[in-house]
């Protein structure tokens, strides 16, 4: 019997053959270290011009390894971030912003993960107050830890809120790809509203290869520098590179989240008639969220990999990848089905 699929993450996938076969022809002989080849001029080209960026594109190994890199190039020494609860910064990075960056994250309750101008003013009374850490910078994921999506105006009020409130903008973009899919617009849209955003590969289809995109030529600054000092600067920069070239051919990045979001959909959309199940979030990327009777997840955990959320113990997030076959979903429902209460 074939493996089932684990609806566990987008990280249990394994990489695209694509991206596979680009990392084997990149193999081809020498090639100068640290970013200085032909891979990484062509990879940073093609995401400049898919970003309408004017400044730089750095390639790293991680999600948290880009997210560190872009609070840091942002944030004065004494900058605080604004960041939902939920943020994977606040809840899932081992306290890496607090540790590595060294800095305040300023929470704010965000029921679906997203952030607005309203709930980031609550965190400005103090500001320009020498004992009140001081936001610099608000930080949003899109999408989100909650599977949902910030549209484009939702997206521009909260840029231009910030600028005109002096924050600046980092979007975690560990699943950008899937916002841009259910958004139907460019990776350009989504960053107008950034001034530094991350890229993320690895949930797409790569194999351990996320970007960073500086958006102007001003914040590049000290980043190259940073990147090295935070041990995110591959050697054999060309392999991730390759990746993202990969990635960026013909679409597979869209066509990847596509499939991923059309999946999740699937999923969705087999649950309104199960008895006890309700689904918790709006679906909008490749994750869904259900109130499951955790009777019935313990019975499902038997033939199926996925987490509960959370403190709950009623509460599921069940994830697709690029790679998840329908036929997996729809003998999922069936299990989910036969394992309701009646
Ligand atoms: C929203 C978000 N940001 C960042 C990351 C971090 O990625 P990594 O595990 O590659 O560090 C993840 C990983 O799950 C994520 O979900």
């Amino acid at each position: 019997m074939t493996q089932r699929k684990s609806f566990g993450s987008d990280n249990h996938a394994g990489a695209h053959p694509a991206v596979l076969q680009a990392m084997l022809e990149a193999n081809s002989g020498d090639a100068v270290a640290y970013g200085a080849d032909k891979w990484t001029a062509l990879a940073s080209a093609e995401l400049r011009q898919a970003f309408r960026c004017e400044g730089e594109v750095f390639f790293v190994f991680t999600g948290g390894g880009a997210n560190i890199l872009g609070l840091s190039a942002l944030l004065s020494r004494h900058g605080a971030v604004i960041c939902a609860e939920s943020a994977h910064i606040n809840t899932d990075e081992c306290g890496s912003a607090e540790r590595l960056v060294g800095t305040k994250l300023l929470q704010v309750p965000a029921p679906d993960g997203k952030l607005t101008p309203e709930l980031i003013a609550q965190r400005l009374p103090g500001s320009r107050d020498e004992h009140f850490s001081q936001p610099g910078l608000v930080a949003l994921t899109q999408s989100t830890e909650f599977g949902t999506c910030y549209s484009l105006e939702e997206l521009r009020k909260v840029y231009d809120f910030c600028h005109a409130s002096g924050l600046l903008v980092y979007i975690d973009g560990a699943r950008l790809s899937n916002a841009a899919a259910t958004l139907d617009c460019d990776l350009g849209d989504i960053a107008e509203c950034a001034d530094v955003l991350s890229f993320g590969g690895t949930k797409n289809g790569a194999v351990g290869a996320e970007a960073l995109i500086v958006m102007r030529p001003d914040t590049v600054g000290s980043v190259l520098y940073l990147r090295k000092q935070q041990t995110q600067l591959a050697s054999k920069m060309r392999f991730v590179a390759a990746q993202f070239s990969a990635l960026m051919q013909d679409g597979l990045w869209r066509k990847n989240a596509g499939h991923a979001n059309a999946m999740a959909r699937r999923l969705a959309d087999g649950l309104h008639d199960v008895p006890g199940v309700s689904i918790a979030y709006p679906v909008q990327a490749n994750a869904v969220f259900a109130q499951v009777p955790p009777r019935q997840i313990e019975a499902l955990q038997r033939d199926w990999i996925f987490e509960t959320w959370g403190e709950s113990k009623s509460l599921v997030r069940w994830m697709a990848a690029f790679d998840t076959p329908p036929a997996d979903v729809d003998a999922f429902l069936a299990d989910i089905h036969a394992t309701a209460d009646s």
